[in-house]
């Protein structure tokens, strides 16, 4: 793995805002640049940000496994999809998202599908229980899902469109509060 120029300059100037001998402190930055260039994270690529930061391999692999934004196996080409099984997602129908991504995906979490285009993690609370269930898909949050439109993006994602994130109910849970500007 290396950093193509542009992403290398980039990650030099990452590393340059933090003091001498906290240049680990630019890890997530780096690892998360690493990750958009690639796709996922090899072993290759969390070694080179390691010797960029002066840090043991094994260090930044203890960072890239704990954060599940990081992928360490490769994902779906088109979007890798991540389910939040947490309580409210839970309560509201995660296990159904679930049953789809193993329908049209892949049994096993993480196993790309057969096409390559897509695979699929459960994942802890990503912070949008008001508009549970959800999932993220790529960078973007698609909520208030049924089995049936989670099918739905999963084929318009595979069409090359791509689905307005947000509620798919149409429903928003910060209405702007009335009467106090
Ligand atoms: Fe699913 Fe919080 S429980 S977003």
């Amino acid at each position: 793995f290396a950093f193509t120029p542009a992403n290398l300059v980039w990650a030099q100037g990452q590393i340059t805002k933090y003091p001498e001998g906290r240049q680990a402190s630019a890890i997530i930055p780096l690892l998360w640049r690493a990750q958009e260039q690639e796709g996922w994270l090899s072993q290759p690529a969390i070694e080179t940000v390691a010797d960029m930061l002066g840090m043991a391999y094994i260090r930044a692999l203890e960072v890239a496994s704990f954060y599940f934004m990081f992928q360490l196996q490769p994902v779906g080409s088109v979007a890798h999809i991540q389910i939040c099984g947490t309580t409210s997602c839970m309560i509201c129908g995660a296990e159904d998202l679930i049953a789809v991504c193993k329908e049209k995906i892949a049994e096993k979490p993480h196993a790309v599908s057969a096409d390559g285009k897509f695979s699929w993690e459960e994942v802890e609370c990503l912070g949008s229980c008001t508009n549970a269930p959800m999932a993220q898909i790529g960078k973007d949050y698609y909520e208030d899902l049924t089995a049936k439109r989670l099918g739905e993006i999963l084929d318009e994602l595979a069409a090359g469109k791509v689905p307005v994130p947000g509620p798919q109910n149409g429903r928003y849970a910060s209405e702007p509060l009335k009467g106090l500007s």
